[in-house]
């Protein structure tokens, strides 16, 4: 059986000799970043269950019958990613396009590979980050720092009652009523389409590569979760990178992101990486 030691010595000379690259990321390469997974011991949807917190149906009856609950979950879900900064394995990630093409696709809402400098993002997701219509039209990009301004609006409101007015009103500029009609975050929720271009253009991504980089995702949530597979069906080799799941196949390397990253490319492609 191969050790760790040959696991990763055989993903660095895959790394070496891929001509082009897709990493396919989740919750994971974000939980050095600070911001929660979702189906870890800790994991968001533990406190906060999808179905009342991620599908319209459930989100609409929260906000009307339990508003409180809804802005804890605004609270828990952006707080950590309007202070979050980019860790060493987004930075890896970013690294990784000076040797070999890259694209990244991500389930991730974060804009986190974007800060870390990686060009060829797909966010299959959507991103807290983009203001859309609700027929999906961008209506604007926010910063971290407008995002912080509502997470402050939200805990004023956790102060006193949490009347559902109060809570729309601290999420103005991310959603509610504007000259454009109504927005709301581009972020997808269960039961909706993925992000397009992001979707198609990842499915392109993906038939294009000869070897992908899964990293820190349960490859749990359809049609994303189809990726890695589509890949392999189309010749791909994969590399999982996780410190609890091995993943759809592959080689699989335990341990967290920002470690197991820097050190591959530090072995596929020497110190002069970092
Ligand atoms: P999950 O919470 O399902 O899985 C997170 C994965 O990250 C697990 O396999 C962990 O073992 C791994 N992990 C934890 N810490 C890590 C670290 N430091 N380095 C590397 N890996 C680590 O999150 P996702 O797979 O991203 O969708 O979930 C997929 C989708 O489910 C999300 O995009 C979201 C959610 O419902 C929607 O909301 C539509």
């Amino acid at each position: 059986m191969a050790t760790p030691a040959d696991d990763l010595a055989t993903a660095a000379g895959m790394l070496q000799k891929a001509r082009r690259l897709v990493a396919f990321t989740g919750a994971g390469v974000s939980a050095e970043s600070g911001i929660p997974t979702f189906r870890d011991g800790t994991g968001l949807w533990e406190t906060f269950p999808p179905e009342t917190f991620a599908q319209w149906d459930g989100l609409v009856h929260t906000a009307l019958a339990h508003p409180a609950q809804l802005a804890d979950f605004l609270l828990a879900v952006l707080e950590p990613i309007a202070v979050a900064e980019p860790n060493a394995a987004h930075r890896a990630l970013a690294a990784l396009e000076r040797s070999v093409p890259t694209a990244v696709v991500t389930q991730n809402v974060d804009g986190l590979h974007q800060a870390a400098g990686s060009t060829e993002v797909r966010e299959v997701h959507g991103s807290f980050l983009e203001v859309v219509t609700l027929k999906g039209r961008l209506v604007c990009r926010l910063d971290r720092a407008e995002l912080r301004m509502v997470v402050d609006r939200l805990r004023r409101v956790r102060v006193g009652p949490a009347k559902l007015p109060r809570i729309l009103l601290a999420l103005r500029g991310l959603a509610g009523p504007t000259l454009h009609g109504l927005t709301r975050p581009n972020v997808v929720l269960f039961g909706e389409q993925l992000a397009e271009p992001d979707w198609a253009l990842a499915q392109e991504d993906v038939l294009g590569c000869d070897v992908m980089l899964v990293v820190g995702t349960s490859a749990e949530v359809w049609p994303a979760a189809e990726l890695p597979h589509l890949a392999r069906r189309n010749g791909a080799r994969l590399i999982v990178v996780d410190p609890g799941h091995p993943g759809p196949g592959g080689i699989w390397i335990r341990g967290p992101a920002g470690q197991v990253l820097p050190e591959l490319l530090r072995r596929a492609f020497g110190e002069a990486m970092f």
